[in-house]
């Protein structure tokens, strides 16, 4: 039922209606109108918008917010091969669920920023939860609050300020990928708003469509979407470098499904977990099998580990040079919870050895969630976590 549903989503989303010209959400709002489901008011022309009684209160917050200064950089068009090749290690940090983007208690400060750089990271990702599970940054016009738009300035101000390359990732993965029809409507959205709002930023920001797209979204929804997605950024951001990853939680095993739109300004993103039994011992959002594991699994950086790693990598550069396409490593990790430091510092120098060894920019995660999670920094003590931070830089 669900699976016709969204396959109908993605023929509109691909095709749209000749009135709505990119925008399919404008096709689809009424029927999610009557859901209560946020609705689009944006048309694929910001000037010929039409928001009814909100005209002009939207249109003073678009005003209001629509002159990203870029920590006083200028836009210079830069080729995808080129920035990648400058990102080397990144970091993600202060994802949707952190406190600090709902008003709840945070350890995250602004200064860290520049600890990042000041310890050897040249990008940070940031994961965006604009209408996710954490909270609701979105109005039922389709615009994202101005206060939250806000704090999401203050960090990219400080990490251009600190000459840090900024990932804006769109983080809402689970959401979408439970139900890809509400997704198609409200996505859109969000890359309109923060599009237009991030158009003056220095090349050194980067947009990621959507985090790790899984179950509902499957390749052909995807593919569907994607240039959909791609030419609503393309409106504001005619060169701007945008992320894309394979379906499947991001998976490299499904980049040759990956049907990207005629674009050169594309750098594809892959995340590496593997084997998941070790790097995520013991965590209960991935299932059962590893969950009960408390410690029985190691990785001791065995000739037969590090082949399988290197393997992984060799099909991901393969892909890459068939496809003419960057890539970015953009997350990996292990779990503190069970695991030891050192067999912990050895899987992600070895990672990070793979993708450095093969042009890929990469991204740990993640900054900071606490003594049991992915942590790098240690926001209770003020410090690094040293040996993951280290192996995260090729230490
Ligand atoms: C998810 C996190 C998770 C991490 C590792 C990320 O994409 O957003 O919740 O901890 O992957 O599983």
């Amino acid at each position: 039922m669900l699976g016709k549903e969204v396959m109908k989503t993605a023929q509109m989303f691909k095709h749209g209606i000749a009135a709505c010209a990119l925008m399919m959400a404008c096709a689809i709002a009424p029927a999610y109108a009557q859901q209560g489901v946020p609705t689009s008011g944006a048309t694929a022309d910001r000037d010929h918008m039409s928001y009814g009684a909100d005209a002009d209160r939207v249109a003073d917050e678009i005003k209001g917010f629509n002159d990203f200064a870029g920590g006083g950089q200028k836009y210079v068009e830069i080729s995808a091969q080129d920035e990648v090749a400058q990102m080397g290690a990144g970091i993600n940090v202060i994802p949707g669920w952190n406190g600090f983007w709902n008003g709840g208690s945070t350890q995250f400060k602004l200064s860290q920023i520049r600890k990042i750089k000041e310890a050897g990271f040249s990008t940070i990702r940031i994961p965006l939860q604009t209408f996710g599970k954490s909270a609701m940054h979105i109005d039922a016009q389709g615009h994202l609050d101005p206060k939250y738009l806000k704090k999401l300035d203050s960090i990219v101000e400080a990490a251009l300020s600190a000459k840090l390359f900024v990932i804006i990732d769109e983080h809402d993965f689970d959401d979408c990928s439970k139900n890809a029809d509400a997704c198609a409507q409200i996505l859109p959205n969000v890359w309109y708003e923060l599009s237009e709002h991030y158009k003056n930023a220095p090349s050194s920001v980067m947009f990621e469509l959507l985090n790790e797209p899984h179950d509902k979204i499957d390749a052909a929804i995807w593919n569907a979407w994607l240039p959909d997605l791609v030419a609503i950024v393309r409106q504001t951001n005619p060169t701007r470098n945008i992320i894309v990853g394979p379906t499947h939680w991001n998976s490299s095993a499904d980049l040759p499904l990956l049907k990207l739109p005629d674009d050169k300004h594309i750098i594809v993103t892959f995340h590496y977990y593997d084997p998941m039994t070790f790097t995520h011992q013991g965590a209960d959002w991935v299932g059962p099998e590893i969950a009960k594991e408390h410690g029985e699994v190691h990785w001791k950086g065995t000739p037969e580990e590090l082949a399988k790693i290197n393997g992984d990598f060799d099909k991901v550069a393969d892909w890459a040079k068939a496809n003419n396409r960057p890539i970015l490593l953009g997350e990996y990790g292990t779990y503190a919870k069970f695991s030891a430091i050192d067999e912990r510092a050895a899987w992600t120098r070895a990672v990070t050895k793979a993708a450095a060894d093969r042009g890929f920019a990469h991204a740990a995660w993640e900054f900071d969630e606490g003594p049991t999670g992915f942590t790098v920094y240690d926001s209770d003590k003020n410090e690094w976590v040293e040996p993951i931070k280290n192996a995260f830089l090729g230490k």
